[in-house]
């Protein structure tokens, strides 16, 4: 048994080994658990999260944008917007960290094999569905067709661009890149949309019937997303949506992320639509 299996507010050691800026605000850090945590982290599905702790600052729930490394390192991509946040942002290789999980809800890749996915992102939502879109495309022979529909405020924004367009030549997904705003023939060089990703949505054919389709974005997003894919016909238990609370213990103990009967850190983040019917604060 782990230390963490008794005493799972105990987080295992981990150090910052890497980072890469994606953004003004947005960064890559690979972050290297230490060996006996390995066996922990392989079972991680894709939308399940970890609670990142750094040392003098606190603790944040972080969903990892890919599955462990063979050689066990987790990368996360996390956006400075607080204390935790920043003082990892200033943190460098070396740095002493924290990390507890994995916990919650995962996307259920066993069941959506066979079917044809659509991943929907807005924004730093990129993050948890990067994850499973590696697990798609390692993976591809056990999927149907692949379409991810990323929207981003504009271009400097847009998070993992090159790696997405050359995910997209060699696995044969569809990819669709937009952008709220783009400063004139900017939008023509990244090669991607002008507009508001539910509009990109409404004129999309896909099988709505077979298809698993995946959101994480900013809150407003949802409520238009789902308006679309119900109206195309997606059954609500095949609309995965990987929501965000504040969180504190991250195992179902002190009700902090409580939506309404629902625990997002325990019953999500990953719900399905169906499971939300009768909580409208969910969404
Ligand atoms: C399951 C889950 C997965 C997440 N995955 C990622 C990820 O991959 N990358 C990433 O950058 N962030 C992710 N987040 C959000 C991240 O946890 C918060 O940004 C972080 O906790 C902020 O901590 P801080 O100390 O830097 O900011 P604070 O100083 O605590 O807060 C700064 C501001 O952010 C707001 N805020 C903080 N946490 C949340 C939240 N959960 N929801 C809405 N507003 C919030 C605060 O109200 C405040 O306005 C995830 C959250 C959850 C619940
Ligand atoms: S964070 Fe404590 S119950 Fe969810």
């Amino acid at each position: 048994m782990t230390a963490q299996a008794l005493e799972p507010y105990l987080p295992f050691a981990a150090t910052l080994v890497e980072r890469r800026e994606l953004s003004p605000d947005t960064a890559l850090f690979r972050v290297a658990p230490e060996p006996a945590a390995r066996s922990a982290l392989s079972g991680f599905l894709p939308g399940q999260f970890m609670q990142l702790s750094v040392p003098g600052a606190g603790e944040v729930p972080i969903s990892p944008a890919d599955l462990p490394g063979a050689d066990g390192t987790l990368e996360l991509c996390v956006r400075r917007v607080g204390q935790v946040t920043t003082l990892l942002h200033q943190a460098r290789p070396g740095q002493p960290l924290g990390l507890r999980g994995p916990f919650g809800t995962g996307f259920p890749v066993e069941e959506m094999t066979g079917c044809p996915v659509v991943l929907l992102a807005g924004g730093l939502g990129i993050a948890p569905l990067r994850s499973l879109l590696l697990h798609l495309v390692r993976n591809r022979e056990r999927y149907g067709e692949v379409t991810l529909m990323y929207g981003a405020r504009e271009p400097a924004l847009m998070l993992f661009r090159e790696e997405l367009v050359g995910l997209a030549a060699a696995h044969g997904l569809r990819l669709y890149l937009t952008v709220d705003f783009a400063p004139e023939q900017a939008a023509g060089e990244y090669a991607c949309a002008v507009g508001l990703l539910p509009d990109l949505l409404k004129g999309f054919r896909f099988d709505a019937g077979q298809s698993y389709t995946a959101v994480c974005g900013p809150p407003p997003l949802y409520r238009c997303l789902i308006g679309e894919l119900t109206a195309a016909g997606v059954a609500p238990d095949r609309v995965l949506l990987s929501l965000e609370r504040r969180m504190r213990c991250g195992i179902g103990r002190c009700c902090h992320c409580a939506i309404g009967t629902k625990l997002c850190c325990t019953d999500g983040p990953v719900f399905r639509l169906s499971e939300l019917a009768g909580i409208p604060e969910a969404l």
